[in-house]
């Protein structure tokens, strides 16, 4: 097999673009359609608070450290930890990475999939006229039909191989460039509608006030879940992507301002449907059907709602394609770099195989509706195995990798651009990395997951 030729590996051509992208990658369908039910299934207020909190105190951390790794390694995410660690096990991490983007691919792509159908009803004004109810019927009756969904979900994985194949400068990154500030200025005009609702108060405060006894151990590691998966981190997305920028680049900015972008799109876009929730009598813990169902119930009380309704799901679609493309990425360059197989087969091999998966979890109310486990149906196994297991594990690594293995040195010369930028506060990142988040990840995690009781 042909070996890859490391001189000619792509990168990010702006710093513009390397924030775009990477905001591309975090800014998805976790902020708009994950991030409001999850915060509905878990309380609301009290939830949105430990959010934050770990989004500071772990997320940013975590992604710097990924961008740390990325770009000193120059590699995909295996061949970054077998470059900085030679001869160690370190490399497992890389390979739990793979397999983790294998997995949120699959389930993202179904969701992905009714983004799709979305365009195409909003298209035909498929929402005008009806109730909340009749709404409800009517996404159900989709996401049951096992053989639309799956041909949407194909159309949208050649959507997202179409665009890896382009590559990094002139696919990941020109595209993220445009999409991007479209999406923010979108969901503004949504949120200066859902405030403008009769009765918008009940939404915004059960988004705004912290209520601590709706919040438990599961809800705890539900916030932390939600946090890896919003930010990308936690499987080497984010090494990958760090492996694209150009060395004058300041990581420790980059990493905030992305980690900003996709908080405050997190929480705009909650502004956005809570209000439509509590007015148009749907309840918040709608699970993954929330914003399919009130949506489009806002969008018909707008004026031009015919052209906002169709405005907004090619711009979710857009959203998640940026993500996808950069949870594909993962998996081509690990391909290609390694395997040596040439960056077109790399991408099609990657795309069916995920495509095949996520069948299953598209058909998860459809053809296989009778399978599930302690309740929960093959997509919400998968996203629970995911975000909630796989991530943390990653990003614990991740974090013990940097602070324990890598080393303050290294560290420094990095984050400084080989000392063209001050490094402020590396003491305090040296803490977090080496204490703060492992022993926070490692208490949440084993807490979530039962196998730890306070
Ligand atoms: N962060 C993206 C979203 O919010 C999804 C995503 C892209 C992702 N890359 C990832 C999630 C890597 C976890 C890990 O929609």
């Amino acid at each position: 097999m042909a070996k890859f030729d490391f001189s000619k590996r792509d990168s990010f051509g702006t710093k513009f673009g390397v924030i775009a992208a990477a905001a591309g990658s975090a800014v998805g369908l976790g902020n708009i359609w994950r991030f409001p039910y999850v915060a509905g299934e878990n309380g609301g207020g009290a939830f949105l608070l430990v959010y934050l909190l770990f989004i500071i105190a772990i997320g940013i951390p975590v992604m710097l450290s990924e961008f740390t790794i990325g770009r000193s390694a120059q590699r995909n995410v295996f061949g970054s930890f077998k470059r900085l660690a030679p001869g160690t096990y370190w490399y497992l991490i890389g390979l739990l990475g793979v397999v983790a983007a294998f997995i949120i691919l699959s389930f993202y792509s179904t969701v992905a999939s009714w983004t799709l159908e979305y365009i195409y009803k909003a298209a035909a004004d498929s929402f005008s006229g009806k109730t909340a109810q009749e709404l409800t019927h009517m996404f159900v009756g989709f996401k049951s039909a096992t053989f639309r969904p799956i041909i949407w979900q194909i159309v949208f994985m050649g959507l997202t191989a179409w665009i890896v194949l382009s590559g990094v400068k002139r696919g990941i990154e020109k595209y993220a460039k445009i999409l991007m500030p479209v999406l923010l200025l979108l969901i503004l005009v949504l949120d200066i509608r859902a405030v403008t609702l009769d009765d918008a108060g009940k939404g915004l405060e059960f988004l705004f006030q912290p209520n601590f006894a709706k919040l438990n151990t599961s809800s705890v590691l539900a916030a932390l879940g939600q946090a890896f998966f919003s930010l990308s981190i936690g499987m080497g997305t984010l090494i990958t992507y760090g492996s694209y920028i150009n060395k004058r680049e300041n990581l420790a900015s980059t990493a905030i301002s992305v980690s900003a972008a996709d908080t405050i799109i997190a929480i705009l876009a909650g502004v956005a449907i809570f209000p439509a929730v509590f007015a148009f009598g749907i309840e918040p813990e709608a699970g993954p059907d929330l914003i399919f169902r009130t949506l489009p119930a806002i969008f018909q009380k707008l004026p031009g709602g015919y052209f906002f309704s169709l405005l907004f799901f090619i711009l979710l679609g857009v959203a998640a394609l940026t993500s996808s493309i950069s949870v594909l990425e993962v998996v081509v360059a690990y391909f290609s770099e390694e395997l040596g197989i040439s960056r077109k087969p790399a991408t099609i091999v990657a795309a069916i195989g995920i495509t095949a998966l996520g069948t299953l979890s598209t058909m998860s109310w459809g053809a296989l509706d009778h399978i599930s486990l302690f309740g929960n149906k093959i997509f919400d196994m998968l996203d629970f195995a995911a975000s909630n297991i796989l991530l943390p594990i990653g990003g614990l690594f991740i974090v013990i990798f940097l602070g324990w293995f890598f080393g303050r040195e290294r560290i420094r010369k990095e984050l400084s651009s080989e000392g063209l930028f001050k490094v402020n506060l590396l003491q305090v990142f040296m803490l977090i990395v080496k204490f703060l988040a492992p022993i926070a990840i490692a208490l949440v995690f084993l807490n979530g997951i039962g196998l730890l009781n306070f």
